[in-house]
């Protein structure tokens, strides 16, 4: 499905931000593996929760859905640690990385085999990753070409305890892991030279999991999962995504004129690297009506039209904004001046090989772009064209960047498979609107 962007005036008005993936599907999984009732309040009612909702049905645990102002509420019966079913079915996981990886993690100890496969985004995206210290907990994995969906999992019934040292930053990998502590005996070490996303450690904590972080200069950042001890449901909030906040944020900075509010974003530092980047470009962002809300902070964004400049980026803030490299670029595109962006290595194996996408979409808007290895370079340029169809390559982000691009381009942009924008923000095209944007289907 195609959906096209025409150029709009100024954005003006007050949202409440589409609520956390990341925090919905750990959630879920969290209660699933507690005892006794756990009530989620906003659940995100994205196509990629509820691929984690449509898994861990077949793994045998209730979950009622009722739908809510702000996405969905859910009542979860947990199954406790290790109840999990043997699914009766292959695992079509569509989309979702986050859901496949984090539910290996689950299964690897539990003593049945599973089985996973999705979409053709998701089946071109690495497993091996995840795979390797699942190997080690004990469980068996058997994948297409060694590293690709589909894959089997054969969980471990005698799992052993493991301290993980994390090749690369990622929170889905160590999730993986953690999950995969909670069924096993004896203390689960990560270890994380980059800290990534913690919204596992922190929704651990809140079901009372005895779960230790320890900072350390030399070595980063060290959790110790203690497993086998009984978690108890828990009624959640799910605070807004940062990550889906930030194309309502850039669509106000390159729109002249506007001023928005977006109401309930988690400011979780670990996921907030854009905002401070777009401040350093000139973007006026202000945080206000700062709380907290199962144990995550959150705050209400401000955002005001600003004239930006370009940015030389170093690799390090890139765990904390990982998923915000496309609509950065879109930032970057209408700033004055050069932008580098460093250490984007990740990108390539995302929902598309965003470096590719994005260096690309912007090439066909009239934006003069570079693709290296691991950087993107773009060249601002205050007032690009737009006017062409833009390949979303399957990837939700890259669909909702090149439209918030058309807000403001002097020609309407075009965006192919935009469907996909459903499995993070479902309600996308109406909030948009609602603020002035011109985005139809
Ligand atoms: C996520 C972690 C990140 C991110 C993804 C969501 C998570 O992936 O890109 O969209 O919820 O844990 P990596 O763990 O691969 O960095």
């Amino acid at each position: 499905m195609n959906f096209t962007s025409k150029p709009s005036k100024k954005l003006m008005g007050i949202v409440t931000c589409p609520r956390d993936k990341s925090i919905s599907h750990r959630s879920v999984i969290m209660a699933a593996s507690a005892t006794g009732k756990t009530k989620i309040y906003g659940l995100l009612n994205g196509e990629d929760v509820k691929k984690t909702i449509y898994a861990l049905r077949e793994m045998g645990v209730p979950i009622r859905l009722e739908t809510s102002q702000y996405g969905m509420n859910a009542e979860i019966f947990g199954s406790g640690i290790g109840g999990l079913k043997q699914p009766g079915k292959i695992l079509d996981m569509g989309n979702s990385g986050t859901a496949t990886r984090l539910l290996m993690g689950l299964v690897a100890t539990h003593s049945f085999n599973s089985t996973f496969s999705g979409d053709r985004s998701l089946l071109r995206r690495p497993m091996d990753r995840v795979a390797n210290p699942l190997e080690k907990v004990g469980a068996t994995i058997k994948m297409h070409q060694e590293k690709f969906l589909p894959l089997t999992i054969y969980g471990s019934n005698d799992p052993l305890p493991i301290k993980y040292k994390m090749p690369v930053p990622s929170a889905q990998i160590k999730s993986a892991i953690l999950f995969a502590g909670l069924n096993t005996p004896g203390l689960t070490t990560v270890i994380e030279p980059i800290p990534s996303r913690d919204h596992t450690e922190k929704l651990m904590k809140l079901f009372g999991a005895k779960i230790q972080v320890i900072k350390n200069n030399k070595i980063g950042k060290k959790v110790t999962l203690e497993g086998h001890n009984e978690l108890l449901g828990k009624d959640v909030f799910i605070p807004g995504d940062p990550s889906s906040a930030a194309f309502i944020t850039v669509a106000a900075l390159i729109n002249p004129g506007s001023k928005i509010k977006i109401k309930n974003v988690n400011i979780n530092p670990l996921r907030t690297g854009l905002y401070k980047v777009l401040k350093r470009m000139g973007g006026n962002i202000k945080f206000t009506n700062p709380q907290k809300i199962s144990n995550e902070a959150v705050a209400d964004l401000v955002v005001h039209s600003s004239n930006l400049k370009g940015i030389n980026l170093s690799e390090k803030i890139a765990p904390t904004m990982i998923d915000e490299y496309p609509i950065l670029s879109i930032a970057a595109a209408f700033a004055k001046g050069k932008t580098i962006l460093n250490g984007l290595k990740e990108l390539r194996l995302k929902e598309s090989d965003r470096i590719q996408s994005i260096v690309n979409g912007l090439k066909k808007c009239g934006v003069e772009a570079e693709e290296k290895k691991d950087k993107i370079i773009i060249y601002g340029n205050n007032n690009p064209e737009g006017g062409s169809r833009i390949n979303s390559n399957l990837d939700h982000r890259i669909a909702m960047s090149f439209l918030i691009f058309g807000t403001a381009a002097k020609e309407p942009i075009q965006v192919t498979d935009a469907q996909k924008i459903g499995t993070s923000f479902p309600n996308f095209l109406k909030t948009m609107n609602q603020l002035g944007a011109k985005i139809i289907r």
